[in-house]
């Protein structure tokens, strides 16, 4: 028997960390894409995407809050059970959610083992940086793969005063290159940097030797990761000046919803070849049946 442990022969070889680091020594872009339901990560795993984040960025494009504090363990567990179910090839990864691993090391690691145990993930993100550290060590010494998170990070929005493009003075930049290099030593298997200059991303991606993916840090990063539904227009706000949409979901469920909503009230839907019908006896005993109205 393999040691690929009962995969049929048509599953496509899954992604694995090494095989990430690899794609940074060789120089091939990683792709990565957040996901939070089954069908939207079936679709991102079968176009090839490496890694898929269940990011608390759900909190506001899927649940409506405006900003990612209140989403809870319970609910970031149950997307990524979704996420899983769905995915056959991609690494899937679940966000830490703010409250989850601030209070203490020991809560942080017992939460990222119910995201491993519960819901199947293969590796948490947690936001932060050196003060990380402890956290970062104990979690890879429990096995579990960390993504570390710097720059302009969502949970820290009251303390930046907004969301902020970070890393913008020699003292910012200098904190930001320290911050990776802890979590380098810390065991971190990969780092997400986000909004911050292009040159900062760049110099980071340089001096650490775990793979950097970028969102709003330019295209030096050794991977990318955006948004799903800012992808696909899906978020009714004005994109970021990072985004790229590849697609307007809006436009495309819009259209369908309001030509449903019409074929309904027009009696155009459905139609004859979309409905049931009974076997000929039966129908013709129906029709002779006498109609009881009103009982
Ligand atoms: O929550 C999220 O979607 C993220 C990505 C933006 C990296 O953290």
């Amino acid at each position: 028997m393999s040691l690929t442990n009962f995969r049929t022969a048509d599953a496509p070889a899954p992604v694995t960390f090494p095989a990430l680091q690899e794609k940074k020594h060789t120089g091939q872009p990683i792709t990565a894409l957040t996901a939070y339901d089954f069908a939207t990560a079936r679709l991102v795993d079968e176009a090839g995407i490496d890694l898929i984040l269940v990011g608390d960025s759900l909190a506001q494009v899927v649940l409506g809050y405006d900003s990612t504090l209140p989403v809870t363990v319970d609910e970031m567990l149950h997307h990524t059970r979704a996420v899983r179910r769905a995915v056959r090839r991609a690494i899937v990864a679940a966000d830490m959610p703010f409250g989850s691993y601030q209070a203490s090391e020991v809560e942080g690691v017992a939460n990222a083992v119910r995201f491993v145990k519960e819901a199947g993930a293969q590796a948490v993100k947690i936001e932060g940086g050196a003060s990380r550290a402890e956290l970062v060590e104990r979690l890879t010494a429990a096995e579990i793969p960390v993504i570390g998170h710097l720059g302009l990070t969502p949970q820290s929005v009251h303390r930046m005063g907004g969301y902020k493009v970070q890393g913008k003075s020699a003292a910012a930049i200098g904190a930001l290159l320290h911050d990776a290099h802890t979590l380098e030593a810390a065991g971190a298997a990969m780092l997400v940097l986000e909004g911050m200059p292009r040159e900062v991303a760049a110099r980071i991606t340089a001096e650490v030797g775990i793979p950097t993916i970028g969102i709003g840090a330019g295209p030096d990063c050794d991977g990318q990761i955006l948004v799903f539904h800012d992808l696909v227009n899906l978020t009714f706000s004005t994109p970021a000046k990072f985004v790229r949409q590849y697609g307007d979901a809006a436009a495309l469920f819009r259209n369908a919803v309001e030509g449903y909503r019409r074929d309904v009230v027009e009696r155009t839907f459905p139609a004859d070849e979309e409905s049931y019908h009974l076997p000929k006896e039966a129908a013709a005993a129906l029709k002779d049946a006498p109609v009881r109205h009103g009982a």
